[in-house]
């Protein structure tokens, strides 16, 4: 089976792990510390705080800026739940507002009207890790007092224009999961230039301690362990070649699905360095699922991402959401990930086209 999604773990990680084991330092600690400012410093930022997911790093970083109850946080339904579910957890409303059709990000000329005096911030997600439209999203934060926390759980790397991805708002949130284009197992990071939002979420993270034993807010253990940086310093390193290996890859899919009717290629924006966290087709006329059968039965792996708009998950019905957002709903229905990971062999990839090849003979 050619996995749609794959960790690449390295002698050199399991040797840093090993370090870090015998050190007795397996908790937060230094290795934590040297990989914060190893991610601050590629990002570009004055700041970086590591967290134990990218879930954390979203709902501490909302906290940090003092959203909770009574606001609302303007945000992408075509996400993984966390995106919206952080907004939740601070008590605050998600308000779902739809997507580009070519970026599958949010649609900026669609946020104006969704902005009430209780708007407080915009979530944009870097789907599929391509960043979202930053500029047109930041003069409309600036223009109507609004904080932007980027959802960087799928860009690791990625750009807007000349800028890294996760220096392009108030705060931004990776996530280190292991299909991430890099990982620390579990893990995340928040980055950001504002010094005093980076104290609140280091606060926060730890059990809202100022002083030993001295919990100034309501904090948490949101906590990176030693081992999970160590993984992470190793993979940062590899970062940049990962994700040259992911764009090779995709354009070689993009290069040979030309030809090939009923599914279209994933569209990418000149503005932007696309890392391809995802290789994310549309597959046409309700063939998806046929054609998601068809590779999987090929040992194909393939995924969804994502079937469900946030907004109709069964939490956010109960909760009487009745939000639709055309193209969300569109896109929930025709997506299909083929993988794209590092790791493809020549064969793999060729292997990956011809399948297409022949499902596309048979269906469309
Ligand atoms: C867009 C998006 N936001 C947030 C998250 C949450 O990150 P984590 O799984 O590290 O909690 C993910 C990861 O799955 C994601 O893809």
């Amino acid at each position: 089976m050619i996995p749609v999604a794959k960790p690449l773990i390295g002698e050199e990680e399991i040797e840093e792990v090993e370090k870090v084991l015998r050190s007795g330092f397996i908790a937060q600690g230094p290795r934590v510390a040297e990989f914060e400012e190893a991610f601050a410093s590629y990002i570009g930022t004055e700041h970086a705080i590591a967290t134990s997911s990218g879930t954390t790093a979203l709902h501490i970083s909302l906290l940090a800026m003092g959203i909770g109850k009574g606001d609302e946080v303007i945000t992408t339904p075509f996400s993984f739940a966390a995106t919206g579910n952080c907004a939740l957890y601070v008590g605050a409303r998600p308000i779902f507002v739809d997507i580009d059709r070519a970026t599958f990000n949010l649609d900026p000329n669609q946020i104006e009207q969704a902005i009430t005096k209780k708007t407080k911030a915009i979530v944009p997600v870097h789907l599929y890790g391509q960043s979202a439209k930053m500029d047109s999203i930041r003069k409309i934060a600036e223009e109507n007092d609004l904080l932007i926390v980027e959802d960087a759980a799928q860009a690791h790397g990625a750009m807007f224009q000349d800028k890294m991805v996760g220096s392009l708002g108030d705060m931004a949130c990776f996530s280190f999961y292991p299909t991430k284009n890099m990982t620390t197992s579990e893990g995340g990071m928040i980055t950001t230039n504002n010094a005093e939002l980076a104290d609140n979420a280091r606060v926060l993270r730890a059990h809202g301690e100022r002083g030993r034993y001295q919990h100034s807010v309501l904090g948490y253990n949101f906590r990176m362990t030693d081992i999970a940086a160590a993984i992470g310093l190793v993979q940062l390193k590899k970062l940049d070649g990962f994700n040259q290996k992911r764009i090779e890859n995709a354009e070689y899919f993009t290069e040979h699905l030309k030809g090939i009717c009923g599914i279209e290629p994933p569209f990418v924006s000149p503005e932007v360095k696309h890392v391809f966290h995802q290789y994310t087709v549309r597959v046409e006329d309700g063939k998806r699922n046929d054609l998601m059968n068809y590779l999987n039965q090929e040992d194909i792996g393939t995924g969804i991402h994502y079937p469900i708009p946030i907004y109709r998950q069964e939490i956010y019905q109960k909760m009487g959401y009745n939000t639709t957002c055309p193209l969300t709903e569109k896109a929930a229905s025709e997506v299909l990930s083929l993988p794209v990971h590092p790791s493809l062999s020549v064969e793999e990839l060729e292997k990956i086209v011809i399948t297409l090849e022949g499902a596309s003979d048979k269906f469309f």
